[in-house]
């Protein structure tokens, strides 16, 4: 009940700690150049363009995926090849659209032959990330595969022992989940992966459906 009563109360503020809506859109916009220009780590030389992310600057649900692959950097948007493909379907199911939720990388510029980002990019890129959440101020954050979980629920969590349980951290519930790459690769993860997302809508529409404008 005191779980609720706080994402009642994220959702009812709608995104106030940013200010209001247009701020949001703005304070997103402003981030986006500062993240298009940054070249902290070696990653933004080894790669074509920056992904900083896409979809509502007040969503109340974001998605955190690993960071871009070949598409993605070629497209300069997140979750656009097989892996995307896959995750548009699974929103759908959801009814979700993907301009009501907003979607971004732990990384925003694509790792070289598609390694894992090593822990000092992690550190560098993170900033970025945070201030997206500071301003987009989701009350839910669907965390797609081990990186993302580690990176903002658990450094030492296991995906496959903490998917599917929320975790509350400083009033945002999150949601850890295999990444859809994941489920492309092994099919037997698709039944897990889909009764987290059915429960990431139960509890998205618990809010929004109740006459918060979301
Ligand atoms: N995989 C990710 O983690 N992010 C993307 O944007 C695309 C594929
Ligand atoms: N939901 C779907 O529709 N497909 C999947 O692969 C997983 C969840």
């Amino acid at each position: 009940m005191e779980d609720q009563q706080s994402l009642f109360d994220l959702l009812a503020n709608g995104g106030s700690a940013a200010g209001g809506a247009e701020d949001q859109g703005v304070q997103l916009g402003l981030l986006e150049q500062e993240c298009l220009r940054c070249a902290s780590c070696g990653l933004r030389s080894g790669c074509r363009q920056v992904v900083f992310g896409e979809g509502s600057p007040r969503a109340r649900l974001m998605l955190v995926g690993e960071g871009p692959g070949a598409d993605e950097d070629r497209l300069g948007r997140p979750f656009v090849g097989a892996a995307g493909q896959l995750l548009d379907r699974i929103l759908e199911a959801v009814r979700l659209k993907r301009d009501e939720v907003y979607i971004a990388n732990i990384v925003k510029c694509r790792p070289p032959s598609n390694r894992l980002p090593v822990p000092a990019e992690v550190e560098q890129c993170l900033p970025h990330l945070k201030r997206q959440i500071q301003v987009i101020n989701p009350a839910i954050i669907v965390c797609l595969g081990a990186l993302a979980t580690r990176t903002l629920v658990d450094r030492s969590a296991s995906i496959t022992a903490v998917r599917g349980r929320w975790k509350q951290l400083g009033g945002r519930w999150y949601m850890p989940t295999f990444h859809p790459a994941a489920l492309l690769r092994d099919p037997g993860k698709k039944r897990p992966a889909w009764e987290d997302f059915k429960e990431v809508e139960k509890r998205y529409r618990q809010f929004t459906d109740g006459g918060i404008p979301g």
